[in-house]
């Protein structure tokens, strides 16, 4: 079995829902707490043992490029007023020199394509996607749990949690083998997956989260996968494809996982990750009682 050292991070959206933030600042950097979206992915990223990232970037998203470089004249200046624990906490966020590719999807297709333009990077390696757009909370990142599922199982993982049915419209949705039991098991085998069913063709409420442990096959049928749901080319369309000659495990993760691409979703992140963190955490909590306490 390959190691996944490899993450895909598709970056180019336009971040039409939380407008008009996002005109000049990629969605990706959007604040939670003191740091951009982006970097919590990152992060939960290197916890599980990625070691090259390739993000999926468009025009208008170079801050992305400018944040994940070293800021020579910042770093000097915190350096010579023995501001060292700010310094520190800059350098542990950026990974190392030639530890990151930048790939511009020149047409906004949709996430197939956008996976796609990673094709000569990932070579013939299993890779990981993972879309910014989710922030899960988890003990142990997410993307760690699954690899710890994959060195089991091998092939493909993909991790889902249950919405409520009316929700399910919004996300691509798995279809679970027959006798598999979600709710007694973490990792269940699956055979076809949907993007954006209605809720009558919906093969169950299981929805696929936004991270991925996908083998490089999959490129191949990225190539010339038609546009599906929305005009675009969905990665769920070649992903089911690929169901046909390889395994798919559905993985139920421990964490909770924020839309940030929505205006709700991003307040909800931003309360949920100020509450745990390790300077301002009991303050916000206690900011958070007392707002609650408001007519
Ligand atoms: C994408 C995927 C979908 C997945 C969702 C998770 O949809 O296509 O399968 O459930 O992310 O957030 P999007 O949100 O880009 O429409």
């Amino acid at each position: 079995m390959k190691p996944v050292t490899k993450a895909v991070l598709p970056v180019a959206g336009f971040g039409t829902r939380v407008l008009p933030a996002t005109k000049t600042v990629p969605k990706e950097m959007l604040t939670v707490v003191d740091r951009p979206a982006l970097q919590y992915v990152v992060d939960e990223a290197i916890e599980a043992g990625i070691e090259h990232f390739v993000f999926i970037t468009a025009r208008g998203k170079i801050a992305i490029e400018d944040y994940f470089d070293s800021a020579y004249e910042l770093e000097d200046a915190l350096l010579r007023k023995g501001k060292t624990d700010i310094l520190d906490t800059l350098k542990s966020k950026t990974p190392r020199e030639g530890t990151m590719s930048f790939v511009r999807q020149q047409q906004a297709k949709g996430l197939g394509h956008a996976v796609w333009c990673a094709r000569d990077i990932i070579g013939d390696e299993p890779f990981a996607v993972l879309l910014p757009d989710v922030l899960i909370q988890s003990k142990t990142s997410c993307l760690a749990q699954m690899m710890e599922a994959y060195h089991k199982v091998g092939g493909n993982i993909i991790a889902v949690d249950p919405v409520p049915d009316e929700r399910v419209s919004s996300y691509g949705v798995i279809k679970p083998k027959p006798g598999e039991d979600f709710r007694s098991k973490k990792l269940i085998a699956m055979n076809g997956m949907v993007e954006k069913p209605s809720v009558a063709d919906a093969p169950s409420n299981l929805k696929i989260t936004g991270r991925y442990i996908l083998q490089p096959e999959l490129m191949g049928l990225l190539r010339d996968q038609a546009a599906g749901a929305g005009g675009e080319i969905q990665l769920t369309d070649a992903m089911a494809r690929l169901m046909e000659t390889q395994d798919f495990h559905a993985f139920a993760y421990e964490g909770q996982d924020f839309d940030c691409g929505s205006k709700l979703g991003y307040f909800e992140a931003v309360l949920a990750f100020a509450r745990e963190h390790k300077d301002i955490g009991e303050a916000a909590q206690d900011m958070i009682r007392k707002s609650a306490a408001l007519k």
